[in-house]
């Protein structure tokens, strides 16, 4: 499904911000929030087109995405970040690499959760921060029911009115249903040696800051 993302990359952010009803802001709003300095080094992975760029504190800024047609959008957007096309599960950075790494959007992408979480474990330098925006598999009833009809009534019938590729949004919907809970995650996040620090709720979709212990 990586490679499908090609298929989105000139209208992921119009459309993100159509289904989001503009929460999208926010939420990077938050993300920045949660920054309390700048950095020298910061990764943002499955960076997309860039759009978490201006929320990052950092001097400077690496987005690495595995899809090539995000990255033509970032580098043309921020020409003075670095755009690296790999994949998440086998960066190409030294160890201690960054002093913070974020991911939005992106872990429930991801093939391997695990090696990537040692990946990042490897890059990040002993104290640095992990920022993860991630939509989470809702534990309860209630939860799943609201999403379903959101994804159904709203989400769905947007993408094919405005997406090339409408069944990417079908996608969205069952790899957040396919994907870890909340709970379950932080438990892998802690046995990979990250601690968390803050946490914002917005039902299954989390905002959360780390540290690597
Ligand atoms: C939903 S988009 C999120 C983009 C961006 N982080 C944002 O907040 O808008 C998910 C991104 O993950 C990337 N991706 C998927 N699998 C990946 C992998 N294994 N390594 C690196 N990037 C990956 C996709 O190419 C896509 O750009």
């Amino acid at each position: 499904m990586n490679d499908q993302f090609y298929s989105i990359a000139k209208e992921y952010d119009f459309l993100n911000l159509l289904m989001t009803a503009g929460l999208i802001f926010l939420w990077r709003a938050q993300l920045k929030n949660l920054q309390n300095e700048e950095v020298d080094a910061a990764l943002d992975l499955a960076s997309g087109t860039g759009s978490n760029f201006p929320y990052i504190k950092a001097r400077r800024i690496f987005g690495l995405d595995v899809d090539v047609g995000m990255l033509i959008l970032q580098n043309r957007r921020f020409p003075f970040c670095y755009s690296i096309l790999a994949s998440a599960e086998k960066m190409p950075f030294k160890n201690n690499s960054f002093d913070s790494v974020v991911c939005s959007f992106g872990f429930r992408n991801f093939g391997d959760v695990e090696k990537v979480l040692s990946e990042i474990s490897r890059t990040l330098k002993t104290g640095g921060k992990l920022y993860i925006t991630e939509i989470f598999r809702p534990k309860n009833f209630f939860w799943e029911v609201i999403l379903k009809l959101l994804f159904k009534l709203y989400v769905i019938p947007l993408s094919k009115l405005f997406s090339k590729n409408p069944s990417m949004y079908e996608y969205f919907l069952s790899s957040i249903l396919g994907f870890l809970t909340y709970q379950e995650f932080l438990n892998l996040l802690n046995s990979h040696g990250f601690k968390l620090l803050k946490i914002h709720h917005w039902g299954p979709l989390k905002i959360i800051k780390l540290v690597k212990a």
